[in-house]
């Protein structure tokens, strides 16, 4: 197997996201090969102790390192500019593993509160369980980050946007208060996409995706991607993932190297049509909120032309009058089809409070923003006006 190539920095993100991480096999494919192996078979003894030894390069297990994963990860990393990525089966096995690998029983973990169901849940309720307490704050106030510092505090984690709430944190300012405190900063990139937003460069430690939305794009796989420096990965993540096994599948590793191909084209797109929905919505007015990270009136504006290079393709909005309006509007949809997915081919829409956000307490859900009105609109590949006039034809409804 040839070396990997193509990952030069000085190359366009479009061209490294084609090229970068190849390894060519003795047969000079074309297309990168999927490698459906469990393992490896090794020469001799003495060459497999010396691979278990990582004194021999190479591959052993694929709950290690498999080459197709390999090479996903070496292109993940290439075009965020990470030194290392590492590959997990799901979105939310990398963010278990970036918060998990990173702290110790008696640690404290601050986090923002507006954090997708499940992010919330490691925070809030699992890492408890194992004696890590966690505090959540309001995200874009930066000095509820500094006051809810401890002594023991080891990880600052945020998502931004958030989901639903497209809520958009300063993630340099954070960043800085980590450094000072002695803290790691984790940031679940998803919603802004490797695209539009580069936390590492901003002064992140690790970023993590659910590579399931934006990078997949066509709801085939589920996955999940960790970035960090390679001193990082090697200390605190690699031996976590290597012994507690949330390796992704050679299959979901090469669906999702070619979907890295199409990733600009489609995200772009994706995101110019969301700009023209954001604004037909903002003259409904039927809808008390239209949220939209690429609108002037959004609350954290000036955060957003500081740190993101392009929106979203998310778009949240509230009907006036609650939750059986918002159904009604779901219900009368005939292009844009309900479910819990994003980031897709397809346009998707849903109710956050009675699906990914259900389990909170009316209580919580107010406190992240998440109202019995609020609606998530994921656009896809559509025509923008075909999807307009789907919106139009269910807002009649409402
Ligand atoms: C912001 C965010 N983080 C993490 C996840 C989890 O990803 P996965 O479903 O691939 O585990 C999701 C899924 O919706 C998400 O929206």
């Amino acid at each position: 197997m040839s070396g990997s190539e193509g990952g030069a920095a000085s190359l366009h993100p479009e061209t490294r996201l084609v090229h970068a991480g190849t390894l060519r096999s003795q047969f000079g494919e074309t297309s990168e090969a999927l490698f459906l192996t469990q393992g490896h078979v090794y020469d001799s003894a003495e060459q497999c102790e010396a691979r278990f030894l990582n004194k021999d390069p190479g591959f052993q297990y694929a709950r290690f390192s498999n080459p197709t994963v390999t090479m996903l990860e070496q292109r993940m990393a290439a075009f965020e500019g990470a030194e290392a990525c590492r590959a997990t089966a799901t979105g939310m096995a990398a963010v278990t593993a970036a918060v998990m690998g990173l702290v110790r029983a008696g640690d404290h973990v601050v986090a923002a509160q507006a954090l997708f169901g499940s992010c919330r849940y490691v925070v809030e309720e699992h890492l408890p369980r194992y004696g890590v307490a966690s505090t959540l704050v309001n995200g874009p106030d930066i000095e509820a980050w500094r006051k809810a510092v401890r002594p023991n505090t080891k990880v600052f984690f945020l998502e931004s946007p958030s989901n639903p709430t497209l809520e958009v944190i300063d993630i340099a300012a954070v960043a800085a208060i980590a450094k000072e405190v002695g803290a790691r900063l984790v940031v679940d990139n998803v919603f802004a996409t490797p695209l539009f937003q580069r936390p590492l460069e901003l002064g992140a430690d690790i970023v993590v995706y659910s590579a399931t939305k934006h990078i997949d794009g066509q709801g085939r796989c589920l996955g999940g991607l960790l970035l960090a420096s390679e001193e990082l990965i090697q200390t605190e993540i690699q031996t976590y993932l290597r012994q507690t096994g949330p390796a992704m599948s050679p299959f979901n590793a090469w669906v999702m190297l070619k979907a890295l191909e199409t990733l600009p084209l489609r995200v772009r797109r994706q995101a110019q049509s969301a700009a023209v929905i954001a604004d037909w919505l903002a003259g409904q007015e039927k809808l008390s909120k239209v949220i939209f990270p690429g609108h002037k009136n959004h609350p954290q504006a000036a955060t957003i032309a500081k740190q993101m290079s392009g929106p979203s393709t998310l778009i949240a909005f509230e009907v006036a009058s609650g939750k059986d309006a918002a159904f009604r509007l779901l219900n009368a949809m005939k292009l844009i089809r309900i479910s819990n997915n994003l980031g897709d081919a397809k346009s998707l829409i849903v109710h956050p409070a009675t699906t990914t956000h259900q389990r909170f307490t009316p209580e919580v859900r107010a406190s992240m923003g998440v109202t019995d009105g609020m609606i998530r609109l994921s656009i896809g590949l559509e025509h923008p006006d075909d999807l307009i006039a789907d919106i139009k034809q269910a807002l009649a409804t409402v």
